[in-house]
């Protein structure tokens, strides 16, 4: 099963690719946390891609495709889902490319319609555990439980979370990456969702359009 999730900044496409990761043992390629985990690790591609995500700004489009090309080639057929990529119509131009080369295709196209004053508090309350990834909403920092460490989480805010680089990042998506909902519409596994419904039950909309 190969899966593509789309929507803007703070749609819960993480959320939900966790969820359906873990029902269904496919591998989760998130292009933003290649990006944070390069950073990170100090590499070549990690510096460059810092330069444009604390503006809230894209990644050139051929970094991004060699990232995707390398791990999607290196899955060996199992299942995927992509989360934030593609985000540009040439990223989405070489997607194709790419899998029908891999003699692959996707089975599911989401996205989750989410109005912008939703998406806007959702990331200034988002925070994200150094150690096991979880991320939850700052009301929930006090309940979270930690997976991988029995002292609890270290909750952190992505710089990219900050009100100027939310901003940005929303204007870049309607410029840049909203033209790919025309592109994607007439695949036969599209679907619109509503991202505003609570996540157990877009969660379940989901598993619904799977089965
Ligand atoms: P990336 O990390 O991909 O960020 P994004 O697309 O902006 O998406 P987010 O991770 O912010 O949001 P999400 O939809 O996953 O929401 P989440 O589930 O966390 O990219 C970061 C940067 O990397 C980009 O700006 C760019 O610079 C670069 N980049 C990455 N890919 C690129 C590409 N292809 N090309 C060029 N550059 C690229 O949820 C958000 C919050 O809401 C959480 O707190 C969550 O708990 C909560 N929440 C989730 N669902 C619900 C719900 N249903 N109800 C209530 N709360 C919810």
């Amino acid at each position: 099963m190969n899966l593509l999730f789309m929507g803007p900044p703070g749609s819960g496409k993480g959320t939900q690719s966790k969820l359906l990761c873990d029902r269904y043992s496919i591998v989760h390629l998130s292009t933003g946390d290649m990006f944070r985990e390069a950073i990170t690790n100090k590499t070549e591609v990690g510096m460059r891609a810092k330069s444009y995500m604390d503006k809230g700004e894209l990644v050139p489009d051929q970094v991004v495709i060699d990232l995707i090309r390398a791990k999607v080639t290196s899955l060996s057929g199992k299942g995927f889902i992509l989360d934030g990529f593609p985000r540009t119509v040439p990223q989405a131009i070489a997607l194709e490319d790419l899998l029908s080369g891999l003699g692959l295709k996707l089975d599911g196209v989401f996205f989750f319609d989410v109005q912008k004053e939703i998406l806007v508090n959702r990331l200034s309350a988002r925070r994200t555990c150094r150690k096991c990834n979880q991320v939850v909403s700052a009301d929930d920092v006090s309940k979270a439980k930690c997976a991988v460490n029995s002292d609890g989480c270290d909750f952190y805010q992505r710089d990219d979370d900050k009100p100027e680089v939310i901003a940005k990042r929303i204007q870049v998506y309607q410029d840049q990456t909203s033209p790919m909902i025309e592109y994607y519409k007439s695949n036969p596994n599209f679907l619109k969702i509503d991202g505003t419904q609570p996540a157990d039950q877009v969660f379940q909309v989901i598993l619904n359009k799977i089965s």
